[in-house]
Protein backbone atom coordinates (compact mmCIF):
# COMPACT_ATOMS: atom_id res chain seq x y z
CA UNK A 1 0.00 0.00 0.00
CA UNK A 2 1.74 3.62 -1.13
CA UNK A 3 1.88 6.17 1.60
CA UNK A 4 -0.32 8.18 -0.42
CA UNK A 5 -3.48 5.82 -0.07
CA UNK A 6 -2.75 5.12 3.47
CA UNK A 7 -2.96 9.09 3.81
CA UNK A 8 -6.23 9.31 2.36
CA UNK A 9 -7.58 6.75 4.69
CA UNK A 10 -6.21 8.58 7.78
CA UNK A 11 -7.47 11.79 6.11
CA UNK A 12 -11.01 10.33 5.99
CA UNK A 13 -11.24 9.38 9.66
CA UNK A 14 -10.50 12.77 11.10
CA UNK A 15 -12.34 15.84 11.98
CA UNK A 16 -10.03 18.32 12.23
CA UNK A 17 -6.30 18.86 10.64
CA UNK A 18 -4.25 21.48 11.78
CA UNK A 19 -0.97 21.82 9.64
CA UNK A 20 1.69 23.94 10.82
CA UNK A 21 -0.12 26.85 12.38
CA UNK A 22 1.61 30.13 12.92
CA UNK A 23 -0.34 32.78 14.24
CA UNK A 24 0.65 36.37 15.37
CA UNK A 25 -1.08 39.23 17.25
CA UNK A 26 0.91 42.21 15.01
CA UNK A 27 4.29 41.42 15.37
CA UNK A 28 4.03 38.73 18.18
CA UNK A 29 4.27 35.33 17.16
CA UNK A 30 2.13 32.87 19.12
CA UNK A 31 1.19 30.13 17.67
CA UNK A 32 4.46 28.33 16.38
CA UNK A 33 4.22 25.74 13.62
CA UNK A 34 1.01 23.64 15.49
CA UNK A 35 0.14 20.75 13.70
CA UNK A 36 -2.55 18.85 15.78
CA UNK A 37 -5.33 16.18 14.53
CA UNK A 38 -8.91 15.21 15.89
CA UNK A 39 -10.44 11.65 15.03
CA UNK A 40 -14.44 11.80 14.35
CA UNK A 41 -15.68 11.38 17.49
CA UNK A 42 -12.79 11.37 19.89
CA UNK A 43 -12.33 14.26 22.79
CA UNK A 44 -8.96 15.87 22.65
CA UNK A 45 -7.85 17.60 25.24
CA UNK A 46 -5.59 20.58 24.88
CA UNK A 47 -3.27 21.72 27.86
CA UNK A 48 -0.89 24.11 29.03
CA UNK A 49 -0.38 26.84 31.30
CA UNK A 50 -2.21 30.55 31.28
CA UNK A 51 -1.02 32.64 28.16
CA UNK A 52 0.34 29.57 25.98
CA UNK A 53 -1.85 30.32 23.36
CA UNK A 54 -4.83 27.44 23.71
CA UNK A 55 -7.30 30.08 22.85
CA UNK A 56 -5.64 31.48 20.19
CA UNK A 57 -5.92 27.85 18.77
CA UNK A 58 -9.34 28.05 19.51
CA UNK A 59 -9.88 31.49 17.66
CA UNK A 60 -8.05 30.26 14.54
CA UNK A 61 -10.04 27.23 14.14
CA UNK A 62 -13.21 29.32 14.17
CA UNK A 63 -11.66 32.03 11.78
CA UNK A 64 -11.93 34.91 14.70
CA UNK A 65 -7.64 34.93 13.73
CA UNK A 66 -6.30 34.77 10.89
CA UNK A 67 -3.30 32.38 10.69
CA UNK A 68 0.07 33.92 9.01
CA UNK A 69 1.10 30.33 7.86
CA UNK A 70 -0.34 27.36 8.17
CA UNK A 71 -4.27 25.38 6.94
CA UNK A 72 -6.92 23.90 8.69
CA UNK A 73 -8.81 21.25 7.57
CA UNK A 74 -12.38 20.37 8.57
CA UNK A 75 -12.86 16.88 7.23
CA UNK A 76 -12.14 17.28 3.36
CA UNK A 77 -12.39 21.14 3.44
CA UNK A 78 -9.66 23.62 4.02
CA UNK A 79 -11.22 25.87 6.07
CA UNK A 80 -8.87 29.14 5.82
CA UNK A 81 -11.12 30.66 3.36
CA UNK A 82 -14.45 30.65 5.45
CA UNK A 83 -15.93 33.07 7.32
CA UNK A 84 -16.66 32.22 10.84
CA UNK A 85 -20.25 31.84 10.02
CA UNK A 86 -19.96 29.51 7.15
CA UNK A 87 -17.47 27.70 9.56
CA UNK A 88 -19.89 27.19 12.53
CA UNK A 89 -22.72 26.13 9.40
CA UNK A 90 -20.37 23.53 8.21
CA UNK A 91 -20.50 21.80 12.06
CA UNK A 92 -18.53 23.67 14.06
CA UNK A 93 -19.71 24.63 17.42
CA UNK A 94 -17.79 27.31 19.91
CA UNK A 95 -17.95 27.89 23.24
CA UNK A 96 -15.64 30.58 23.97
CA UNK A 97 -13.61 30.61 27.48
CA UNK A 98 -15.79 33.09 29.71
CA UNK A 99 -19.09 31.32 28.21
CA UNK A 100 -20.59 34.69 26.70
CA UNK A 101 -23.78 34.33 26.84
CA UNK A 102 -26.35 37.11 26.22
CA UNK A 103 -27.34 38.00 30.01
CA UNK A 104 -30.17 40.61 29.22
CA UNK A 105 -31.84 37.70 27.13
CA UNK A 106 -33.68 35.02 28.81
CA UNK A 107 -32.22 31.21 28.70
CA UNK A 108 -34.74 30.21 26.21
CA UNK A 109 -33.77 33.33 23.96
CA UNK A 110 -30.48 32.79 24.06
CA UNK A 111 -31.17 28.82 23.26
CA UNK A 112 -32.86 29.94 20.12
CA UNK A 113 -29.93 32.22 19.21
CA UNK A 114 -28.02 28.11 18.62
CA UNK A 115 -30.29 28.00 15.65
CA UNK A 116 -28.46 30.06 13.57
CA UNK A 117 -25.85 27.92 13.38
CA UNK A 118 -27.94 25.66 11.47
CA UNK A 119 -27.26 25.44 7.28
CA UNK A 120 -30.96 27.00 6.94
CA UNK A 121 -30.92 29.12 10.31
CA UNK A 122 -34.21 28.31 12.29
CA UNK A 123 -37.49 27.64 9.49
CA UNK A 124 -40.81 28.97 11.10
CA UNK A 125 -41.07 27.63 14.76
CA UNK A 126 -38.46 24.69 15.43
CA UNK A 127 -38.32 23.84 19.42
CA UNK A 128 -35.10 23.36 21.42
CA UNK A 129 -34.89 19.93 21.45
CA UNK A 130 -36.06 18.14 24.21
CA UNK A 131 -32.12 15.97 24.44
CA UNK A 132 -31.04 19.63 25.23
CA UNK A 133 -33.21 19.32 28.54
CA UNK A 134 -32.00 15.72 29.28
CA UNK A 135 -28.55 17.05 29.42
CA UNK A 136 -29.04 20.12 31.19
CA UNK A 137 -32.24 19.38 33.49
CA UNK A 138 -31.73 22.98 35.15
CA UNK A 139 -32.11 24.98 32.18
CA UNK A 140 -35.97 23.63 31.43
CA UNK A 141 -36.88 24.88 34.61
CA UNK A 142 -35.23 28.61 33.85
CA UNK A 143 -35.97 28.98 30.62
CA UNK A 144 -37.85 32.57 31.28
CA UNK A 145 -35.12 33.56 33.69
CA UNK A 146 -32.43 36.34 32.49
CA UNK A 147 -29.38 34.82 31.13
CA UNK A 148 -27.28 36.44 33.67
CA UNK A 149 -29.14 35.85 36.82
CA UNK A 150 -27.80 32.46 35.74
CA UNK A 151 -25.20 30.77 38.28
CA UNK A 152 -21.50 30.65 36.48
CA UNK A 153 -22.08 27.07 36.01
CA UNK A 154 -25.89 27.07 35.17
CA UNK A 155 -24.21 29.46 32.09
CA UNK A 156 -21.67 27.16 31.06
CA UNK A 157 -24.56 25.11 30.24
CA UNK A 158 -26.64 27.35 28.47
CA UNK A 159 -23.14 27.92 26.64
CA UNK A 160 -22.84 24.55 26.14
CA UNK A 161 -26.30 23.98 24.97
CA UNK A 162 -26.59 26.74 22.51
CA UNK A 163 -23.58 25.46 20.58
CA UNK A 164 -25.79 21.60 20.74
CA UNK A 165 -28.67 23.58 19.39
CA UNK A 166 -27.05 23.86 15.66
CA UNK A 167 -25.80 20.42 16.02
CA UNK A 168 -22.71 20.60 15.51
CA UNK A 169 -20.19 17.78 14.39
CA UNK A 170 -17.23 19.18 15.81
CA UNK A 171 -17.40 20.72 19.27
CA UNK A 172 -14.78 23.48 21.14
CA UNK A 173 -14.94 23.98 24.57
CA UNK A 174 -12.56 26.81 25.98
CA UNK A 175 -12.23 25.81 29.78
CA UNK A 176 -15.98 25.22 30.94
CA UNK A 177 -15.02 24.41 33.93
CA UNK A 178 -12.99 27.47 34.82
CA UNK A 179 -14.75 29.25 37.95
CA UNK A 180 -17.41 26.75 38.32
CA UNK A 181 -18.25 24.73 41.79
CA UNK A 182 -16.85 21.16 42.01
CA UNK A 183 -20.60 19.61 41.40
CA UNK A 184 -21.30 21.45 38.37
CA UNK A 185 -17.60 20.36 36.31
CA UNK A 186 -18.86 16.77 37.09
CA UNK A 187 -22.42 17.24 35.67
CA UNK A 188 -20.87 19.55 32.76
CA UNK A 189 -17.95 16.50 32.37
CA UNK A 190 -21.04 13.88 32.45
CA UNK A 191 -22.75 15.71 29.97
CA UNK A 192 -19.99 16.17 27.40
CA UNK A 193 -19.35 12.43 27.45
CA UNK A 194 -22.84 11.75 27.06
CA UNK A 195 -23.21 13.91 23.60
CA UNK A 196 -20.01 11.99 22.52
CA UNK A 197 -21.46 8.72 23.34
CA UNK A 198 -24.85 9.56 21.73
CA UNK A 199 -24.21 11.67 18.47
CA UNK A 200 -20.54 10.35 17.75
CA UNK A 201 -19.52 14.57 17.63
CA UNK A 202 -15.24 15.34 17.58
CA UNK A 203 -14.38 17.44 20.63
CA UNK A 204 -11.38 19.56 21.51
CA UNK A 205 -11.46 20.50 25.08
CA UNK A 206 -8.79 23.13 27.16
CA UNK A 207 -8.93 22.47 30.07
CA UNK A 208 -6.99 22.15 33.14
CA UNK A 209 -9.12 20.26 35.65
CA UNK A 210 -7.13 17.11 35.27
CA UNK A 211 -10.03 14.45 36.05
CA UNK A 212 -11.78 16.12 32.85
CA UNK A 213 -8.78 15.98 31.23
CA UNK A 214 -8.70 11.96 31.80
CA UNK A 215 -12.06 11.80 30.25
CA UNK A 216 -10.42 12.55 26.61
CA UNK A 217 -8.75 10.28 24.48
CA UNK A 218 -6.07 12.07 23.50
CA UNK A 219 -3.77 15.05 25.10
CA UNK A 220 -1.40 17.59 23.02
CA UNK A 221 0.45 19.58 25.59
CA UNK A 222 0.92 23.24 24.67
CA UNK A 223 3.95 25.76 25.80
CA UNK A 224 4.90 29.19 24.42
CA UNK A 225 2.47 28.19 21.77
CA UNK A 226 4.05 24.56 20.43
CA UNK A 227 2.90 21.68 20.62
CA UNK A 228 5.86 20.03 22.99
CA UNK A 229 4.27 16.72 23.82
CA UNK A 230 1.43 14.23 22.72
CA UNK A 231 -0.33 11.01 23.39
CA UNK A 232 -3.23 9.18 24.50
CA UNK A 233 -4.19 10.19 27.87
CA UNK A 234 -4.21 6.68 29.43
CA UNK A 235 -0.59 7.54 29.33
CA UNK A 236 -0.27 11.09 30.82
CA UNK A 237 2.26 10.99 33.41
CA UNK A 238 2.53 12.59 36.47
CA UNK A 239 5.39 14.87 35.15
CA UNK A 240 3.52 15.92 32.07
CA UNK A 241 0.51 17.05 34.55
CA UNK A 242 2.86 18.71 36.86
CA UNK A 243 4.60 20.58 33.83
CA UNK A 244 1.28 21.51 32.18
CA UNK A 245 -1.53 21.56 34.65
CA UNK A 246 -2.29 24.40 37.55
CA UNK A 247 -2.87 21.87 39.67
N1 LIG B 1 -5.90 40.50 21.52
C1 LIG B 1 -4.62 40.26 21.81
N2 LIG B 1 -3.64 41.11 21.42
C2 LIG B 1 -2.33 40.87 21.70
N3 LIG B 1 -1.92 39.78 22.38
C3 LIG B 1 -2.83 38.90 22.81
C4 LIG B 1 -4.24 39.10 22.54
N4 LIG B 1 -4.91 38.06 23.09
C5 LIG B 1 -3.99 37.26 23.66
N5 LIG B 1 -2.75 37.76 23.49
C6 LIG B 1 -1.49 37.15 23.95
O1 LIG B 1 -1.32 35.93 23.27
C7 LIG B 1 -0.80 34.93 24.14
C8 LIG B 1 -1.69 33.72 24.11
O2 LIG B 1 -2.96 34.06 24.66
P1 LIG B 1 -4.15 33.01 24.79
O3 LIG B 1 -5.34 33.75 25.26
O4 LIG B 1 -4.26 32.25 23.52
O5 LIG B 1 -3.58 32.05 25.93
P2 LIG B 1 -4.31 30.86 26.70
O6 LIG B 1 -3.37 29.69 26.64
O7 LIG B 1 -5.68 30.68 26.23
O8 LIG B 1 -4.29 31.41 28.22
P3 LIG B 1 -5.36 31.18 29.42
O9 LIG B 1 -5.04 29.84 30.00
O10 LIG B 1 -5.03 32.27 30.37
O11 LIG B 1 -6.74 31.27 28.86
C9 LIG B 1 -0.67 35.59 25.50
O12 LIG B 1 0.66 35.98 25.66
C10 LIG B 1 -1.57 36.79 25.43
O13 LIG B 1 -1.08 37.83 26.24
MG1 LIG C 1 -7.52 30.85 27.12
Amino acid sequence: MTTEVLEQQTEKDLSLRVSNLNVYYGESHILRNVDMNIEKGKMVCLIGRNGVGKTTLLKTIMGLLSPRRGNIYYKDSLLNPQSTDKRVRMGIGYVPQGREIIPRLTVEENLLLGFEALPKGRNGKENIPEEIFELFPVLKSMLSRRGGDLSGGQQQQLSIARALVGKPQLLLLDEPTEGIQPSIILEIEAAVKQIIRETGISVLLVEQHLHFVRQADKYYAMQKGGIVASGDTANLSSEIIQQFLAV
